[in-house]
């Protein structure tokens, strides 16, 4: 493959939204449609994607966890993150591969930033110190209501999924985190493409698809 084109097929995608916005779903759909594509692809999760962040994956979301200063939960967040720069993204995207990382420093900011109400300039310093500077190219963002995501993840933990400590912070919260997604997506909006989470996952995959496929190839 001549360099160029080595080049632009190497492309770090994040997936943000509200919880119950059905990423995981999304995720999977366009993972196998690059696949089929033959696509050199590296799917990841946060938090976790590392056998240290799953560790920390496991104190984050403990329901027995109730009493986490937000402080120490910025920083978890921040150290299983390092880890998976570090041990992962940097490496594949350097060989070449296309990223696709669900959640990630956006994550931070709508979360403890908007959710929490901690400093925003402080998170973007520890973010920056976390991911050694390195930032998506694209973000897909999946909107829904926190009413409507709530209600789905309450739906599917009835089905066994899991029901973790972020789930189970207020409606009020959740709806500091959605004010908080929509104020980054209106400070970088080239970043950003926004799908309603609520419509048919097909169509919605294939809108994603023609997105990324276009940044795969201009
Ligand atoms: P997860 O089960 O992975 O949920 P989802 O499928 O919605 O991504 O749980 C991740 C939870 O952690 C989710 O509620 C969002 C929260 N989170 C933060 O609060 N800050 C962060 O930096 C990240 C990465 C996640």
């Amino acid at each position: 493959m001549p360099f160029v084109d080595w080049i632009k097929n190497t492309v770090f995608i994040t997936f943000e939204g509200p919880d119950g916005s059905g990423k995981t779903t999304q995720i999977a759909l366009l993972v196998d449609y690059l696949r089929q594509q033959g696509h050199e692809l590296y799917q990841t999760r946060e938090p976790g994607g590392t056998p240290i962040g799953n560790q920390i994956r496991q104190v984050l979301h403990d329901l027995k966890n109730e009493g986490m200063h937000p402080h120490t939960e910025i920083l978890l967040y921040a150290a299983s993150r390092a880890q998976l720069v570090a041990q992962e993204l940097k490496p594949r995207l350097a060989a070449g591969a296309v990223v696709i990382c669900d959640r990630y420093a956006d994550s931070t900011l709508a979360y403890q930033g908007y959710g929490h109400g901690l400093d925003l300039d402080t998170l973007r310093t520890i973010l920056n110190f976390a991911t050694e500077g390195l930032q998506p190219d694209l973000t897909v963002y999946l909107d829904i209501s926190p009413e409507d995501g709530l209600k789905r993840r309450q739906q599917a933990a009835q089905h066994g999924a899991e029901w973790n400590r972020m789930d189970a912070q207020s409606l009020a919260f959740h709806r500091r985190v959605r004010v908080g997604y929509l104020a980054l997506i209106a400070e970088n909006p080239a970043r950003w493409v926004t799908f309603e989470a609520a419509g048919d996952p097909d169509a919605i995959h294939a809108q994603i698809r023609a997105v990324v496929i276009d940044r795969l190839h201009s």
